[in-house]
């Protein structure tokens, strides 16, 4: 998969001065063709509700664009050249009528892609309008965002509608951690390493942490987050995504269904949350007023926007346990926040200490081995290992170190690919490895939902933590009831 054959596509961008399309799809579209890697002859259709002329949404366009990129990365000549290749179409996405200028606009020699950067609750009517219109084929690909729903039942009804006009196979789930490069790395690091592969288990492994922190808030986007929440809006996707690359048995090869395959029999044998177990393996919490960066900043509740009486969570920490051979009695602790100290995200394996030890009883907490895999910001992994102290004078003293792998340093990187770069680029391939398959997205529904339920019946609003802060005390308290302790309190 490491060619870079170019494909020549339409690509009818739904959405187009949206957030997502503007700081996001345009940008990594705008990388693809300074890669050389978006063929000359593909084209983009830019369709919004914005009434406005194609040479006006362009010079906005571009200009968006300049203020996106690296100034070192941004070329005035290429990003004229890039948004000439881009019509725009005002279109109220519920009007029939208006899908015939689609037709128009399509050339039937390219590869159509339909990319629904609108709320999920379009993606029925926009399917059925293009149906109506025969704009799609059989070879058409459709691209869609998350969230699929906010809970098992409504994303059935979104995947049915998309199921009555696409075939599984044209339908690319976006979940744009599957993206990143350094989640793409998991894969290579787990089923390229002899080395780790007998080692990936419940013998050899005491438990494994995913934190996932952001420093911002919610910043502008109240009315989406708080009907959301941090559960719906990471653990459903992202953080189970992280999971199961960690979690699942390795594929038979690299195929999209190979892959997914596995990732569902993970989703499957999570151990269901009840009311009994939550409070031993939930936390919830909402940031208040505190510090970012040094500066002063407002709680969850008072941010613009807000309803001051919501209990919407900001914060989870999940002691999850996976119910299958490989994985008994290994808990996986997995957290992710808004508003915390640092943007972060990393996952560490715990191995479990030699089986019997022989140095200095006051050096015994550093017996395990760690795997730290940053995936960012600092893409790297560092193995943690135990080796001699130096000097005459220390003996067998134990000191742990690690065996450090910075990908920038080593492999000279000049910048990581965006997300969005690798993910647009394999919809153009028409490579369905990166995305979620329907039953990924309904089995992790099926267990999220039952610990929103729980929560519901609970009654018990979410526990406060200062802005700039790891959460509340419970999540600390979460896991050193288990003995340990979150990797930066260790
Ligand atoms: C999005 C969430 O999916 O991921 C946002 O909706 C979150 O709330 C974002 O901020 C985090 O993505 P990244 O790539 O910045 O870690």
């Amino acid at each position: 998969m490491a060619d870079n054959v170019q494909a020549s596509c339409d690509l009818m961008m739904f959405g187009a001065s949206g957030d997502l399309a503007q700081r996001k799809l345009f940008p990594a579209l705008y990388q693809l063709a300074r890669a050389g890697l978006l063929a000359q002859d593909s084209r983009v259709l830019a369709i919004a509700r914005t009434d406005a002329s194609e040479q006006e949404m362009r010079d906005r366009f571009k200009a968006r664009l300049k203020a996106q990129i690296k100034p070192d990365e941004f070329d005035d000549a290429l990003a004229e050249r890039f948004v000439e290749r881009v019509n725009y179409l005002c279109l109220d996405f519920n009007n029939t009528e208006g899908y015939e200028a689609l037709n128009e606009w399509r050339s039937s020699n390219n590869q159509l892609i339909v990319y629904m950067a609108t709320p999920p609750a379009m993606y029925g009517v926009i399917a059925r309008n293009l149906r109506a219109q025969s704009c799609c084929t059989e070879r058409t690909r459709v691209v869609v965002e998350k969230p699929i729903g906010h809970d098992l039942d409504s994303s059935k009804v979104i995947n049915d509608e998309l199921a009555e006009v696409y075939h599984e196979s044209q339908l690319f789930r976006i979940d744009h951690y599957l993206g990143k490069e350094t989640v793409q790395n998991l894969i290579a690091l787990r089923f390229a390493n002899n080395l780790f592969a007998s080692q990936w288990d419940q013998n050899h492994i005491s438990h494994v942490e995913i934190t996932v922190a952001e420093s911002m808030g919610i910043e502008g986007r109240w009315g989406y987050f708080d009907k959301a929440g941090q559960i719906r809006d990471m653990i459903q996707n992202h953080l189970l995504q992280l999971l199961c690359l960690i979690a699942m048995d390795p594929p038979s090869d690299l195929s999209a269904d190979s892959i997914r395959d596995e990732k569902v029999k993970v989703l499957k044998a999570l151990k269901r949350v009840t009311p009994d177990t939550m409070e031993q393996t939930v936390v919830r919490g909402q940031y208040t007023a505190g510090t970012s960066d040094g500066k002063p900043v407002p709680g969850y509740l008072q941010e613009d926007g807000a309803n001051k009486g919501s209990e919407t969570e900001t914060f989870v920490a999940l002691k999850v346990e996976i119910d299958n051979w490989r994985w008994s009695g290994v808990p996986f602790y997995v957290r992710t926040g808004k508003r915390m100290p640092e943007k972060m995200s990393q996952i560490i394996i715990h191995f479990k200490p030699a089986p019997h030890y022989i140095f200095d009883p006051d050096q015994k907490h550093l017996a395990n081995n760690k795997l730290i895999i940053r995936l960012q910001p600092d893409e790297g992994m560092a193995l943690k290992i135990l080796t001699k102290d130096q000097g005459l004078d220390k003996g067998m003293r134990l000191r742990q170190g690690p065996l450090e792998l910075t990908f920038s340093e080593t492999f000279d990187t000049e910048r990581i690919p965006d997300a969005y770069e690798r993910l647009l680029w394999e919809v153009m391939r028409g490579n369905q490895y990166l995305f979620v398959r329907r039953d990924e997205v309904e089995h992790a529904w099926r267990w999220v939902d039952q610990i929103i339920r729980n929560w519901h019946d609970s009654g018990e609003p979410p526990k406060r933590y200062a802005a700039g802060t790891w959460g509340p005390v419970a999540s600390i308290a979460m896991i050193t009831r288990d003995g340990r302790s979150w990797y930066e309190d260790a």
